[in-house]
């Protein structure tokens, strides 16, 4: 294993939404007044100082703003936090650079700023283009304002587009979350995050559970919609991710094949292999008040316990439809192949792994008991 080898994303974590919505347990926060934007950036370098001496002087190759709500904040800032990134790490000069936007804060004018700023992917926060499941679902905008949304990036020069769609929502029909998939599908996009809703602890949800779909509902919402999406070319790559012009997203392609990636930002994670080849997870302050008010952003780094790293890398790179190259296991772990290779053995005459010398991934009907396999690491 060797350090500086291994792809280093970035993630920068925007802590902040206009409301919070009954199904989130993301580290987002209602915004009382208007955000504290120039603070906010401030902090964001000095986290960045910090981190900067764990990354073997590792260039950047994906940027991931995530949140809460990052369409809140004014494009002159997203360029700045870029140019801080690319000042302290360097960026790769044909990174992917995405950010998440709520339809309900997503004009023409700011994603076409977004773009010049350098950023190159927009994830567009849809969720459904059904007035009544938006509502119970708490959201602040209707379909139109989705569909205005990705129309808006389209026209503002986008041409890496995701959008977020939660299906098995309360009271959801068959029809009604295909049709969600078929609105989508029709608006240009190539790229769909297709979530299943689960009901979180600490969430308003979790509290006062609504009438979800049945058991026998919701298999065949998600059947129908596979059947769908890959009738459209959306091919799945991940278990909720699907894309038909191959563009997968690179940021989360890295970390379900083990990379390493800084977490920048209120609560952000990250996970850094050090020169020395230890690795490491840091997590910074929650609360973005203190996180601003601390002059120590990181919480106590932790290692990644060797019993820990092999779980972690399955946990990670079976997600994966293709699996991961072999070598992956050696390369970003430390840990050695053999001390997997019985498990993989006794999956593969199950059927489960498709083992070759090549790759490490499921086998087709392996895919679709996913947990079960990942339970035996
Ligand atoms: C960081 S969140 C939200 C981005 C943006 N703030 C928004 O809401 O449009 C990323 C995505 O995770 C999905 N998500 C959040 N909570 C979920 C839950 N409980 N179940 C399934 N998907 C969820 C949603 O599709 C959401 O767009
Ligand atoms: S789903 Fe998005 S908009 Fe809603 S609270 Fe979570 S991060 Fe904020």
């Amino acid at each position: 294993m060797i350090a500086k080898d291994i792809p280093l994303s970035l993630y920068v974590h925007i802590p902040w939404c206009e409301k919070k919505c009954p199904y989130c347990d993301f580290n987002s926060h209602i915004l009382l007044k208007s955000i504290p934007e120039k603070d906010y950036v401030v902090s964001l370098f000095k986290d960045i100082d910090e981190d900067k001496n764990l990354t073997s002087g590792r260039k950047i190759k994906t940027i991931f703003f995530g949140g809460g709500t990052p369409s809140l904040f004014s494009a002159s800032s997203i360029e700045k936090i870029i140019e801080y990134v690319d000042k302290s790490f360097g960026i790769d000069s044909n990174a992917e650079i995405t950010l998440e936007s709520n339809p309900s804060s997503s004009e023409k004018e700011k994603f076409k700023n977004f773009l010049k700023a350098g950023v190159n992917r927009i994830s567009i926060g849809a969720q459904s283009f059904n007035d009544s499941h938006l509502e119970k679902l708490g959201r602040l905008h209707k379909g139109e304002d989705a569909i205005s949304a990705v129309k808006a990036a389209k026209s503002a020069g986008f041409k890496n587009i995701n959008i977020d769609l939660m299906h098995g929502l309360p009271q959801q029909s068959v029809n009604e979350a295909k049709n969600d998939l078929t609105i989508g599908i029709n608006l240009g996009i190539n790229h769909i995050s297709w979530y299943q809703l689960t009901i979180e602890p600490n969430t308003e949800f979790y509290s006062r559970p609504p009438a979800l779909p049945c058991t026998d509902e919701l298999a065949e919402i998600y059947d129908s919609g596979m059947t769908l999406l890959a009738k459209q070319d959306f091919k799945q790559y991940e278990v909720s991710a699907f894309t038909n012009n191959g563009k997968m997203s690179l940021h989360n392609l890295n970390y379900w094949s083990f990379g390493d990636y800084i977490g920048i930002g209120a609560g952000a994670h990250g996970k850094i292999t050090l020169p020395n080849n230890q690795i490491i997870r840091t997590k910074k302050i929650k609360m973005p008040e203190k996180y601003m008010t601390k002059p120590q952003f990181r919480n106590p780094s932790k290692p990644i316990f060797i019993s820990e790293l092999a779980t972690e890398f399955m946990m990670n790179a079976l997600r994966l439809k293709n699996g991961v190259p072999i070598d992956y296991f050696e390369k970003r772990t430390g840990c050695t192949y053999e001390e997997i290779e019985q498990k993989l053995l006794d999956l593969q005459s199950q059927g489960l792994i498709a083992l070759d010398k090549k790759r490490l991934q499921t086998s087709e009907f392996g895919y679709r008991f996913l947990n079960s396999i990942l339970e035996k690491f």
